[in-house]
């Protein structure tokens, strides 16, 4: 079975997040979109809150885009077990799964480049969690 990735945007990262649903896709994941579904306004905690409640009920992972990515990251991380990361570089996204668990990655449209987005998305996919030590500080928070 295909690797399942839940998704979701608001209208400030709606057309980053097509171009990582069809990346995605292009890699053979399964992907699961949780809106939105056009440029028109809407409320990033709305999807925010889908997303995570889906990442929970699942155990999955999950990729939220909005303008800057950090409204995103701020809504997401109120639920419990979120360990949501807003990344623009590529050593972030490495280090935030190997010592943070990191289950949602949060990008920014108005940031953060098609190309550049997809190398963090690739990155944040296929580093694994370290555990150990960095358990056990996860486990604090
Ligand atoms: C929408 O204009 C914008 O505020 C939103 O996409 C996001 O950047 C919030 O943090």
């Amino acid at each position: 079975m295909a690797d399942r990735i839940i998704i979701g945007s608001d209208h400030g990262g709606f057309r980053l997040k097509c171009d990582i649903i069809k990346h995605l896709k292009e890699l053979g994941y399964e992907v699961f979109d949780k809106g939105c579904y056009s440029e028109e306004s809407c409320d990033y905690p709305v999807i925010a809150k889908a997303v995570a409640q889906e990442v929970l009920k699942t155990s999955g992972r999950a990729i939220l885009v909005c303008g800057t990515g950090i409204g995103m990251s701020i809504a997401a991380n109120r639920f419990d077990g979120i360990r949501a990361s807003h990344c623009t570089d590529t050593f972030s996204a490495r280090m935030t799964r190997m010592h943070n668990d990191s289950n949602v990655l949060c990008l920014g449209e108005r940031i953060t480049g098609t190309g550049l987005a997809l190398d963090i998305v690739d990155i944040w996919l296929d580093t694994g969690f370290e555990g150990g030590r960095h358990k056990n500080r996860i486990d604090m928070i």
